[in-house]
């Protein structure tokens, strides 16, 4: 495989991530069997259900036969280099995945290997997740460009590459956070930067949700937080996703969550469960997006 890397969004053009989306639509046999013959490690440093089974079945779906491997075995920096590891497997495999705590390990293992490296999170971004978040909207909503996509609670790894796909996408982007857990003013202007969509911040869930067509938020103490959970349940007290938050939004909006989902902190039962809730769709996805763009990274371009 060529050697092209996905650790942020930002490593595809606009025109790759329309012709990723595209490719996560077609059926399987379509793509044809791009990974025949290679192998894919997938190392995780932290817990995963919806990456590890999506990428393992996405890597099946293409031909190829993925290996997991926990942190624990590989133990980056301390039983051998992150780059000795980068090396050496890009000696048994076609493409590298990495789950980490810290980004720039991401990118050590990108710059060291010779095949291409997936992000499947870090501490900064979740390229991975974004993929399918915007292909779930694109199915409920059609094409994003003008659609007011909310982001109501912390401003992490998911809110920051789905921000980056969506303004690739030309959506317009809102976010709600508590004081200092939003964007700066320059990551604002980067985002802005990004293509035709918008960005705007404010501390108010209402103002972020008012007419939106989609409203999304994830878990206000990510992996590697957990120290500053009781902090982080007291910060964030009033951006619970309810019923009647939702009601602000437009009407028939969707509610999107990366999972894995904590009932009744970050968003209301009856939202998560309800009728408008997208969540399982989002879910299943992440098979898709991930086969998509694995198949990009092997070459399929139609
Ligand atoms: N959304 C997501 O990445 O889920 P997992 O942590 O279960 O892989
Ligand atoms: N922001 C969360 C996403 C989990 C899929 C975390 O990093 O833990």
């Amino acid at each position: 495989m060529n050697k092209r890397d996905l650790l942020s969004v930002t490593d595809l053009s606009a025109e790759e991530l329309h012709l990723v989306l595209d490719l996560a639509e077609r059926p399987i046999s379509a793509l044809g069997r791009p990974l025949e013959g290679l192998g894919a490690a997938l190392i995780f440093e932290k817990p995963s259900n919806r990456t590890r089974q999506s990428m393992e079945m996405a890597v099946v779906q293409l031909g190829g036969h993925p290996v997991y491997t926990r942190g624990e075995e590989i133990q980056f920096d301390v039983r051998e280099s992150v780059e000795d590891v980068a090396r050496t497997m890009s000696g048994y495999h076609g493409v590298l995945g990495a789950r980490v705590f810290r980004h720039e390990v991401v990118e050590r293992l990108a710059r060291a290997a010779t095949v291409p490296v997936v992000n499947m999170l870090s501490d900064r971004s979740h390229p991975m997740q974004a993929l399918a978040d915007v292909l779930t909207m694109h199915q409920v909503l059609g094409r994003l460009s003008g659609r007011v996509v909310a982001w109501v609670g912390d401003y992490n790894n998911v809110a920051r590459s789905l921000g980056e796909a969506c303004v690739m996408l030309g959506a317009q982007v809102r976010y709600a956070t508590p004081d200092g857990y939003g964007p700066s003013s320059v990551e604002l202007q980067r985002l802005e930067a990004l293509g035709p969509g918008s960005v705007e911040a404010s501390v108010q869930p209402e103002v972020a949700v008012k007419g939106a067509d989609a409203v999304h938020t994830d878990t206000w103490t990510s992996m590697g937080q957990e120290a500053e959970k009781a902090q982080r349940l007291e910060t964030f007290r009033g951006y619970t996703v309810t019923t009647d938050l939702m009601r602000a939004a437009a009407p028939g909006a969707g509610f999107y969550h990366c999972a894995p989902v904590y009932r009744e902190v970050e968003v209301a039962t009856e939202v998560v469960d309800g009728p408008q809730s997208c969540v399982v769709r989002q879910g299943h996805n992440r098979l898709h997006a991930s086969r998509a763009l694995l198949a990009f990274l092997a070459g399929v371009r139609s």
